[in-house]
């Protein structure tokens, strides 16, 4: 008999959820928008494995929703802050995401957000779409370079890397600041305090834990120079949003590239970041392309169909088992 499958979502990129199914009963959620927690565990029940997102609240309550048949969760989601660890950790059950194949799709997003911030892309695309430019002037939207600028990486795990690469192109000195990563070629590693004093631009690549909550808040950006740039392609929490959006108001820094927010999607509290004209705002694309996303779906489904095969999962959370019931490994803390 087929081993039943929860899966959030039914309309995934690429043919990973069509390999599921030819090997496992799926139970989709059928909706178009984001199932809740009452929602999930109704589906649960009997569920030998979830393939979940990253905005999808992988709790204790979901996973004894599903019970004791419950072998692996799998995200198709580099970020796993959504994931209560120790719950599965407690169950045996294993908790998969996908590192590795969103590096590079991100890490262009990070320098297109890096562009549009320094150069204010944003504005002065909103002032053509509104028929209002009437005349070339030199003064007229002027940015801050990129080129030769000091770009600042917290966090140098893939993504953080795939950034120092490209920052090469662009004659960029390169500094890190994570105490899980040495130096390389590419990038010097320096203190905290350092990267925020000497970084023209400071680019966060951490995932969101007890540890990196409001890591950038008022006191970081008082450090960073006024002439300088936030960017998250991370996770929203990172990063103190009301301290930022004061600091950009009040000039105390120039701007800001955010990707992702502390309570999204879009809402209230999102509204005056979105419409600062010196934050440059994405809605949570970082790693949005065809063959990426379609990439993230397969590891996720490679993982769930390794575990239900009793082979250990190929990336397993650090904090849960590689197999169900088995020991705990662990991996880089850095995004
Ligand atoms: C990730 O993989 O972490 C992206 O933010 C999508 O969840």
């Amino acid at each position: 008999m087929k081993k039943r499958v929860l899966v959030t979502r039914e309309d995934l990129p690429g043919r990973g959820l069509e390999r599921l199914s030819a090997a496992a009963e799926l139970v989709a959620w059928p909706g178009s928008g984001k199932p809740g927690p009452a929602e999930l565990a109704a589906l649960a029940p009997g569920a030998s494995a979830v393939l979940a997102l990253g905005n999808d609240a992988v709790d204790a309550a979901l996973l004894d929703a599903a019970g004791p048949s419950l072998r692996v969760v799998a995200l198709a989601s580099m970020g796993h802050d959504n994931v209560d660890v120790a719950a599965a950790a407690e169950r045996g059950v294993v908790a998969t995401h996908t590192p590795g194949v969103l590096a590079e799709t991100t890490a262009d997003l990070t320098f297109a957000l890096i562009l549009a911030a320094r150069r204010r892309l944003g504005a002065a695309g909103a002032r053509l779409a509104g028929g209002g430019w009437d005349l070339f002037r030199m003064r007229d939207y002027l940015g801050l370079d990129i080129h030769g600028a000091t770009l600042g990486l917290v966090g140098y795990g893939q993504i953080g890397r795939a950034v120092a690469r490209r920052a090469q192109g662009f004659g960029m000195r390169v500094l890190h600041h994570d105490p899980y990563a040495g130096e390389d070629s590419l990038s010097t590693a320096v203190g905290w305090e350092s990267l925020l004093a000497e970084s023209d631009i400071v680019s966060l690549h951490v995932p969101l834990t007890d540890e990196t909550r409001h890591l950038v808040s008022e006191r970081e950006l008082a450090a960073m120079k006024p002439t300088s740039t936030l960017v998250s392609t991370s996770r929203g929490g990172v990063v103190d949003e009301d301290a930022l959006l004061r600091a950009v108001r009040e000039g105390r820094i120039h701007s800001a590239g955010l990707d992702v927010y502390e309570r999204e999607p879009m809402g209230a509290a999102l509204s005056p970041l979105v419409a600062e004209e010196n934050i440059v705002t994405l809605p949570h694309i970082g790693s949005a392309t065809e063959s990426t996303r379609a990439a993230m779906v397969d590891l996720a489904v490679d993982n769930i169909l390794d575990v239900l095969a009793e082979r250990p999962a190929r990336t397993a959370l650090p904090g849960t088992p590689a197999v169900p019931g088995g020991s705990v490994p662990t991996t880089e803390a850095s995004a």
